[in-house]
């Protein structure tokens, strides 16, 4: 059984992020959503709300699953059983970062493999902090989010506000 981990801050999930989902779920008999849950950073959403929403726009593919995790990613491939970590490639500018991640990756578990998605021209320019700045000046976000995230988006800036 192949079984692939797409991680991820997902700070939202955006529509590139979907697209991946999508493609990603239909080469692998299961893919687990790895959700990162760094404490270092201070995200929109907790790591259960994002873990939720994933779950939400995901509920027309089977073979998913959704957890959160922290620590190292291939600490969480190795709990999860998972011999391939899913990444996106939007344009040149991930690449540097990517090649870095996935050689670390390999080089402290050679068994675990990174697979690379060219996303989608649509969603090429997209990303979740773009998504969050639109939002916080309140910008139109319909178009880089499934609708009930947007309007999660919108009820937290909300709530940030007051
Ligand atoms: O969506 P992001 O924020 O680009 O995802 C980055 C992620 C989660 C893939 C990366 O930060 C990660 O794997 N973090 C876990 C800690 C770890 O394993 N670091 C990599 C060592 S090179």
């Amino acid at each position: 059984m192949k079984k692939a981990i797409y991680p991820g801050s997902f700070d939202p999930v955006t529509n590139g992020h979907l697209d991946i989902i999508e493609r990603a779920a239909r080469l692998f008999d299961v893919l687990v959503i790895g959700v990162l849950n760094n404490q270092s950073k201070t995200p929109l959403f907790t790591a259960n709300e994002r873990v939720t929403m994933l779950q939400e726009v995901t509920k027309h593919i089977s073979n998913i699953e959704i957890y959160a995790f922290d620590g190292l990613l291939i600490d969480f491939c190795r709990e999860q059983n998972a011999q391939v970590i899913v990444r996106g490639l939007r344009a040149v500018t991930d690449f540097e970062y990517e090649l870095q991640l996935s050689q670390t990756n390999r080089v402290v578990d050679p068994d675990v493999d990174t697979v690379f998605f060219t996303t989608n021209l649509k969603y090429s320019y997209l990303s979740s902090s773009i998504v969050k700045e639109i939002a916080m000046y309140n910008g139109e976000i319909d178009a880089f989010v499934d609708p009930k995230v947007a309007q999660l988006i919108r009820q937290k800036m909300k709530e940030n506000r007051s």
